[in-house]
């Protein structure tokens, strides 16, 4: 089964087999099947975290489960549902159609709500973590539902328990966001503030925060649609306050951010831009020419193009900087 348009960079992989799940009692049929339950498994959201390293030798379930509600409130939050196959903006909007504020400043990022929880998607500030309720996962194990909440997820950035023990596990099913009834704009990012203030706005409500969002995006990052690609491919590297110093008197323009820990994170786009990869092509992968943390797809790339670009950059910025990227999105 071909893949190439169920992942966002494009990558032209098969699968052995294919299914669309549209009902989580599906997944209980495969896991009782002799044939289905002893094949290797991926399971699929929007595939815009993912890069495919060839074929794929097992079965592909692709989580078409639909279906939004507001299902509780109390003083503080209003409680909303989504089911894993919905998609992560359309959801955004009907948060945002249907009042509530939370979720403004991860509006347009590619993929699913499924998909969201498992590497703590963020951007301008906000993580899911941050507005997140509760999931229910299928647990491939044991059969069973699961209920995690935000602490049994272990978010951290761009990660969750999801990419480790329960990597090959658990299969979100729904996710439940806590949005809050007094709600705030999130402007601590200068990109956010500036997109507002040049549009006259000064006290923003969340749709219009969304907007601005959106018209940052546009202009920095790739659309998927158009231009094969993953989002950010590196995270950015957090440091100590002695290599970010020590990094600092040879490079004064380096960009770094203070975490709360006293730990620094840099900007990855930066490093890359630096070593002179932005706007570079390498096989058929390429640096994208707005913002050097994005790899893309310059038209039939394989997997092995993506991982030797990768490799590439990762070597020069290691060279020039002593600092190692971290690859940002799952490697199948
Ligand atoms: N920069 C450069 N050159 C570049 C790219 C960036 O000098 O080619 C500099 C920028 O000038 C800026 C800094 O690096 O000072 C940071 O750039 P930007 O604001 O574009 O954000 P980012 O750190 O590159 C992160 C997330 C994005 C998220 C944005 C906004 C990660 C790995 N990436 O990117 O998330 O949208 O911040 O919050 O944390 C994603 O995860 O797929 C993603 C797109």
């Amino acid at each position: 089964f071909p893949l190439r348009h169920l992942n966002t960079f494009g990558i032209d992989a098969q699968a052995h087999a294919y299914l669309p799940v549209t009902s989580n009692t599906m997944l209980d049929i495969i896991r009782r099947d002799a044939q289905w339950s002893t094949m290797p498994r991926l399971v699929l959201g929007g595939g815009s975290n993912l890069i495919l390293t060839g074929d794929y030798p097992g079965l592909v379930l692709h989580m078409a489960t639909q279906g939004i509600a507001v299902i509780a409130e109390d003083q503080r939050f209003t409680y909303v549902k989504a089911a894993a196959g919905e998609n992560w903006h359309r959801f955004v909007l009907w948060t945002l159609d249907h009042g509530m504020g939370g979720l403004e400043n991860l509006s347009l990022i590619p993929g699913s709500v499924g998909a969201a929880p498992i590497q703590n998607i963020g951007a301008y500030g906000v993580e899911i973590k941050d507005c997140f309720h509760a999931l229910t996962a299928y647990d491939f194990k044991s059969g069973e539902l699961l209920t995690l909440n935000a602490a049994d997820c272990g978010f951290a950035y761009r990660d969750s328990i999801f990419k480790h023990a329960f990597r090959d596990r658990a299969v979100i099913l729904d996710v439940t966001f806590a949005l809050p009834k007094q709600w705030q704009a999130n402007l601590q990012y200068a990109d956010v503030a500036q997109e507002l203030a040049s549009s006259g706005i000064a006290t923003p409500s969340p749709s219009q925060v969304s907007d601005a969002v959106i018209a940052i995006r546009a202009r920095k990052l790739p659309d998927p649609a158009k231009i094969g690609n993953a989002g950010s491919f590196f995270k950015n590297p957090v440091v100590s306050r002695e290599q970010r110093d020590a990094l600092l008197t040879q490079h004064a323009q380096l960009v770094s951010y203070a975490q709360a820990d006293g730990t620094f994170k840099l900007a990855a786009g930066w490093l890359i831009d630096q070593c002179g990869w932005k706007g570079k092509t390498l096989g058929a992968a390429g640096v994208y020419e707005k913002q050097a943390l994005v790899l893309v797809n310059r038209g039939g790339a394989k997997g092995r193009d993506v991982t030797r670009l990768a490799e590439a950059i990762q070597a020069d910025v290691m060279a020039r900087f002593s600092v190692r990227l971290e690859p940002e999105p799952v490697f199948v």
